[in-house]
This record gives structure tokens, sequence and C-alpha cells, in this order.
């Protein structure tokens, strides 16, 4: 495995890469403290390089995992459908595990989820600012299966040929809660969300970084219902073109959890693929999400994204 040191200043930190375009595995650090200047220096510049990084053996509660990811920007709530769902005290923390989705959008979502196959996204783009960043704590983990995987779409935007990508520079795109699974449609408690409280935003299908100044493919398929600029008929062979290019097996790493482990993702670099190769065991699955404050979109014409419904996600 190569090791690289992106320390600039005095730091332990060691950023050791985990594949070709994505995800470094990040030691020499304990995140559960205060980090020096040269450690956030070295963690952020690990983020601009490999998207997403990853931390192994942390001992962090609620308080430490907001701790943490303050440092890096400014907490939001856990989710905009979290309602009461989030642990007491900390109103941040958005539980990942079947029963918390289960209370929070009723048990029918996962099904749904499950059926309509694999759905990378990033973390609630329908937002007009989607949150810049996640970190993810590992609780409880099963003993095999719940890996979750990420990709590189800075690598995605660039692997297109220069005709494709001039073409979709100039492309806007619909993201919508729940439409991509038809939860407006659904008698269960998210469909009263998604009808009582939507979540809807007109991105770039382009988004220029805000801090590296990349161009990455920015349509997922969780979110991302159509293409705006093009008939409905165009605009699927464009998504499913785009969506089989993030998908590729080359742009991606695969993260297995243990107990303590963090992942810390750019959400505008980066798409991940949460598991479904679990929940037909008898283990449980159980992790913690910080999101950081986000920036509202830009395409490589300057023109910024429009909501079309909810309010901006700002700080807890
Ligand atoms: C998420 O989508 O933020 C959760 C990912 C996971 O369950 O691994």
């Amino acid at each position: 495995m190569t090791t690289t040191d992106v320390t600039a200043g005095a730091t332990d930190i060691e950023v050791i890469p985990l594949s070709g375009w994505t995800g470094a595995l990040i030691e020499g650090v304990d995140i559960s403290r205060p980090l020096s200047g040269a450690d956030k220096d070295a963690i952020r510049a690990a983020l601009h390089r490999w998207k997403v990084v990853f931390f192994r053996g942390q001992h962090l509660d609620h308080a430490a995992q907001i701790a943490f990811a303050a440092q890096f920007g400014e907490v939001t709530p856990a989710h905009p459908y979290e309602g009461d769902c989030a642990p007491p005290g900390f109103p941040q923390i958005h539980t990942v595990s079947p029963a918390a989705y289960d209370r929070r959008y009723g048990s029918g979502y996962r099904h749904r989820e499950g059926w309509n196959g694999p759905n990378w996204h990033a973390d609630v783009t329908p937002l007009i600012n989607p949150p810049s960043h996640s970190i993810l704590r590992a609780e409880v983990v099963p003993p095999y299966g719940g890996d979750t995987v990420f990709t590189n779409v800075a690598a995605v935007y660039q692997g297109l040929s220069p005709s494709v990508r001039g073409f979709i520079d100039g492309l806007r795109a619909e993201h919508r809660f729940g439409a991509t699974l038809s939860y407006e449609r659904s008698a269960e408690k998210i469909g009263d969300l998604v009808r009582s409280k939507p979540l809807a935003s007109i991105h770039p299908v382009v988004r220029v970084h805000p801090e590296t100044q990349e161009r990455v493919v920015y349509v997922n398929q969780f979110f991302t219902r159509e293409i705006v600029d093009l008939s409905p008929r165009e605009s699927r062979y464009v998504l499913d073109l785009l969506f089989e290019q993030i998908a590729r097996p080359e742009y991606s790493v695969r993260f297995k959890w243990e107990p303590g482990s963090v992942a810390f993702w750019d959400n505008r670099a980066t798409l991940h693929l949460a598991p479904r190769d679990f929940e037909h065991l008898d283990h449980e699955r159980v992790l913690h999400r910080v999101t950081l404050v986000g920036d509202v979109p830009v395409g490589p014409d300057g023109r910024e994204s429009e909501s079309l419904a909810g309010e901006f996600f700002g700080a807890a």
C-alpha cells in the first residue's frame, strides 16, 4: 500500500490511499480531541484529493462527533425530515439504522428503496444548499455485509469524452426528495412528509467545486428527477448514461465498517451507496451521521441553483 504524507506543518497524520481515485485512510490522529491547525489542513487536503477519508478505532460519542465536525464548518440539524427522531439533546445527530428509518419514514420506505436498485446519492441534494460534508460514525456493525461504497464524481466528469462534457456543462436538473421512488403517492409517513413539506431544487448537472474548482457530475439516482432542458425521453437517456458512468468500479472504494470507524466525505465531490445486503440477516447496524452547512451549487456558466420548494438549510 502506498503511503502519502500530505502534511504541511507538525502533524503525525498519515494519509493512506485506498484506491486509484477515491478514499484514503487517515492514521496518526485521535479525532475525539481538538485538532491542531496542521491536522485540519492535512485532513482537508486529503479530502480534496480523495473525496472521502476514513478513521479507525476512534472513541466518539454524539457530543465528540459534533465537536469534531464543527472544526470543519457549521453543523446542520440532523435532517430536514428528522422531526423528533434525533437522540434527545442532540438535534444534529441523524441515526442510520433500519429501526431509525422505519420510525422516521414508515416501514415501506426501505423496501421501496431496495426495489429501485442501487441508489447512489449525495446527502439531501433536493435542498438549495445540500450539506457540504457528512461525518458518519459506526456504533454497531454486522460481522459481515453492510459496507458503504463511495465514488469520485470529479473522476466521472474527467472520464467523459470532451463532447459529452461540453454538452452536459450547460444542463440543469431537478432534484426532489422522494420523486425517483414515487414517495409522493405513498400512504406511509414518508408520503405525508414529501406532500406536506416538499423539498426540490434545480441544480446544474455539472457543478464547479467551490474549493478545488474541479467540475463534477452532479446528478444522482436517488434524488435527480429529470434534466429540465431536455425532453423527458432525452433526459432519461442522458441520466442513464451518467448513472452508468457513476457506477464504474474503477472510480469507487468499498469501506468495511468496524465499531469506532468514521467516514468523512465531501458531498460536492463524491456519491455513496448505502448497503442493502444485511437487512435479511439477523444483525444490527447502527451508525450516526452529522452534516455541515453547504453552499449553493454553481455551474460552469456561473449560474446558481434555484429552489423550487424548501428552505436554506442553516446551522442547528
Ligand atoms: C447515508 O446514506 O448517509 C448512510 C450510508 C450508510 O448507511 O452506509
